[in-house]
């Protein structure tokens, strides 16, 4: 079948295991479009296939499906191979990929809140699970340090500033600020011709107002630097939308120049009358007071990462309530460079509910720091550890409630479809039970403490894998997916399935042990089910870290 699309031909990990292992159910369409018989065309297929060395015979059930199930050989010979450490049941990519992953960017003068925390965290995982399998990722931190908020903040600063204020908690400050300055205009409308006419001071290079902004900068960064140095995040670059003044007005240039945008009401803007959902929702580039804005600066910058990286992917990590402006600057860019070639990618997020379902927020309604929210998840872990470790001396338990209350954080971001709004709680997401950090870091740790009893005794490697008892072959197969659950993770951009592979991973695991003896066991057996200890824990050790959650060895 020459014209046949292969790529959609998949075989995928069965979904009733007694079917078999994996399953294809691709020839039911490719018959139906070729309008043959599915039976008879699995058939020829089957007739055809090769698969003797790692599969049992081929099954054809129902109207066409294709069932394999695979040898115990080939299943021992691919953990013979990831016992000798050559590989941990994923390939890396055979031809690399460039991905530019633009995540967490929160504005300048205004406080980080949890909102933030989910595009830092899901933003950094894809960027470890890309490099992992083996594709080169420039990671961006988009910083807001240019919007209209500088305006008000120029005028509080000059105003009311509180310097005792600004050094003990310099976001606070500004924030306070720019709400004062906020209501003021509310109320008087000169306060608000006062807060524009600083803002065209600034953008056109007053250098007292480029001082002061330089300094609300600064002092921003170096708060947002310490969460991600709590968060254990980083960026390769940090490209604020500053970065892209001098660019702004030749990109609209440009625009008008090819036609694509036009005036309206003295704006330049960009219609889409030929695209069915953007048809009502024209986006403008140049505001008829011919300041630039969020779209114009987003295009700048996306031209800045074709030329700097030529990537073959950018994604955009933000909330679900940017969806419209990505479409409309993914069009727009199509439009404007039709050749790129790029893969233009979204990834967006629901939000984060409190407790009454509605946006999380602080009992007086104000939004959460990030910075209180990690104290007390680090707080709440310390009790749980201390409750149920008392002998651990002290410094052990904050550092093992630092990787545990962070990691429940994160992981309760990481775990849920990312589309779901989701409904903050510390008692679900630090619970030792259920798909939680607690759980999975635990878990790791019983792997840790089998091999602390071993003492100095060195692990012999096995030569094969006789995997008799159903348990054994369970976790085995399942260790055998992780690379699959991985390539997942990066096509469509969610942690999720790593997640759950690894709550799956670690039940597997559980039942092993507790129907398998290990250290109790003699020779050949012992040496294997040793192995496959080591192998769960190398795995859920790559796993969490992916996720970006350090382990620990006792909890
Ligand atoms: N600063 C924006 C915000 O907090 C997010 C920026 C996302 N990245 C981008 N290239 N537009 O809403």
């Amino acid at each position: 079948m020459p014209d046949a699309d292969v790529s959609s031909v998949l075989v995928r990990p069965c979904p009733e295991p007694k079917f078999g292992d994996y399953q294809s159910n691709a020839l039911m369409g490719l018959a139906k479009r070729n309008q043959l018989n599915p039976r008879e065309l699995a058939a020829q297929v089957v007739e055809q296939l090769d698969v003797t060395d790692c599969c049992e015979p081929v099954k054809i059930a129902g109207p066409g499906f294709l069932n394999f199930r695979l040898k115990t050989n080939a299943l021992s010979d691919a953990l013979v191979g990831a016992a000798k450490g050559e590989h941990l049941f994923y390939r890396t990519a055979t031809e690399p990929r460039t991905v530019v992953i633009d995540y967490s960017s929160p504005n300048v003068a205004k406080p980080m809140h949890v909102g933030h925390i989910r595009s830092t965290i899901l933003g950094y995982t894809l960027a470890k699970a890309f490099r992992l399998l083996g594709h080169s990722v420039v990671t961006d931190n988009h910083i807001g340090d240019w919007g209209t908020q500088f305006g008000k903040l120029l005028v509080g600063w000059k105003e009311h500033l509180d310097r005792d204020a600004l050094g003990r908690d310099a976001l606070a400050e500004m924030e306070r600020l720019y709400k004062l300055i906020n209501s003021a205009c509310e109320e008087d409308e000169i306060v608000l011709i006062h807060a524009r006419s600083e803002l065209v001071k600034l953008q056109s290079g007053d250098a007292e107002n480029l001082a002061i902004w330089d300094e609300m900068i600064e002092l921003s960064r170096h708060q947002f630097d310490e969460i991600y140095g709590r968060l254990g995040v980083d960026f390769d670059e940090t490209l604020g939308e500053s970065f892209y003044n001098d660019r702004l007005k030749g990109v609209v240039d440009e625009l008008v120049t090819q036609g694509i945008a036009e005036e309206s009401e003295g704006a330049q803007v960009v219609f889409f009358n030929h695209h069915k959902s953007l048809k009502k929702h024209p986006a403008i580039v140049q505001k008829s007071d011919g300041a630039a804005n969020y779209t114009t600066t987003d295009l700048a910058t996306l031209e800045h990462r074709q030329n700097s990286w030529q990537p073959s992917e950018v994604i955009y990590v933000t909330d679900g309530r940017q969806q419209l402006h990505f479409q409309q600057l993914f069009e727009l860019y199509n439009r404007w460079k039709p050749s790129h070639g790029m893969k233009l990618n979204h990834v967006w997020f629901g939000a984060i509910l409190g407790e009454d379902g509605r946006p999380f927020k602080t009992r007086s309604g104000e939004i959460i720091r990030l910075s209180g929210l990690l104290n007390e998840a680090e707080q709440r872990a310390f009790d749980a550890v201390s409750a149920k470790n008392p002998d651990l001396p002290e410094e052990e338990r904050r550092g093992i409630a630092c990787i545990v209350g962070i990691g429940a954080i994160k992981y309760a971001d990481l775990s849920g479809n990312r589309q779901s709004d989701y409904v903050f709680n510390w008692d679900t997401m630090l619970a030792l039970v259920g798909n939680t950090a607690p759980y999975l870091l635990y878990a790791f740790t019983r792997i840790r403490s089998i091999f602390r009893k071993l003492g100095d005794e060195s692990l012999t490697q096995p030569e094969s894998f006789a995997l008799s008892h159903a348990e054994e072959l369970t976790l085995a197969k399942h260790l055998l997916r992780f690379g699959l659950v991985l390539e997942l993770v990066i096509d469509e951009c969610r942690p999720n399935y790593l997640c759950n592979y690894l709550y799956e991973l670690a039940g597997h695991f559980a039942s092993f042990y507790e129907n398998c003896p290990v250290l109790q066991a003699e020779g050949d057996i012992r040496t294997q089910r040793l192995a496959l200890c080591d192998l769960t824990g190398q795995v859920l050790n790559t796993g969490l870290e992916t996720l970006g959650l350090e382990t620990t060895e006792r909890m």
